[in-house]
């Protein structure tokens, strides 16, 4: 690892230390949420891939007064204000049971979910393609009207492609990557904005 990269990982490492976060990831749902508000107290909010809890800790900041739930297939701690369900999200009956657990549908969804990387780009591109294709068809069965998605993809030739396959289904897509997140990782964030509705 390059002497750049290490400091900036020990410097969100320290700052997440010092801050009471569980994860250094928190900064980047913090850098995106600075830079396109997409947080509103009151909303519901759904964190797809949420252990150990980095983002949630910063949905339960922000959304004191809504209704925040996470999913990851491995446990998380109790966060305030976020219920937890342990469910992979590659099961068929996601959207329904989640929809049925939940009982309402979601301002916002977030995933920050990633598979193991390989090593070879080319394969872990394709599956993150893969993974961010399943949380767009949860996202067009969970989220509300004119509801927003935040989705992590590991950048390569089927951005272009995935973004075509879903802009039908929203007002604007953008890509994003927050400064905390290493320039070397071709890990980007695609933000959805306003789904048109089911
Ligand atoms: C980069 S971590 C998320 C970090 C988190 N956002 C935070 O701030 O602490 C990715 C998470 O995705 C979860 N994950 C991977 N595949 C999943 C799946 N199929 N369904 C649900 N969660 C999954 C992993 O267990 C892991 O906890």
């Amino acid at each position: 690892m390059s002497w750049i990269k290490e400091r900036r990982k020990e410097k969100y490492y320290r700052l997440a230390k010092k801050e009471g976060y569980r994860s250094r990831a928190s900064y980047k749902l913090i850098q995106i949420n600075d830079k396109f508000h997409i947080i509103r107290d009151g909303i519901n909010i759904l964190d797809l891939g949420s252990s150990p809890g980095g983002w949630s800790q910063v949905i339960s900041e922000l959304n004191p007064h809504g209704k925040n739930l996470a999913v990851d297939i491995i446990p998380m701690e109790k966060i305030d204000n976020v219920n937890f369900i342990r469910k992979d999200i590659m099961e068929n009956d996601f959207p329904d049971f989640i929809l049925s657990k939940f009982g309402e549908k979601f301002n916002l969804i977030l995933s920050d979910i990633l598979m193991k990387t390989s090593g070879d780009s080319n394969r872990d591109h394709a599956n993150s393609y893969f993974i961010a294709k399943r949380v767009f068809d949860i996202a067009l069965k969970l989220l509300e009207k004119n509801g927003h998605l935040v989705v992590k993809m590991l950048q390569g030739d089927l951005t272009q492609q995935l973004i075509k396959e879903y802009s039908k289904y929203f007002r604007e897509i953008k890509i994003t990557k927050p400064p905390s997140s290493s320039p070397r990782s071709p890990e980007i964030y695609i933000l959805a904005f306003g789904f048109s509705g089911s």
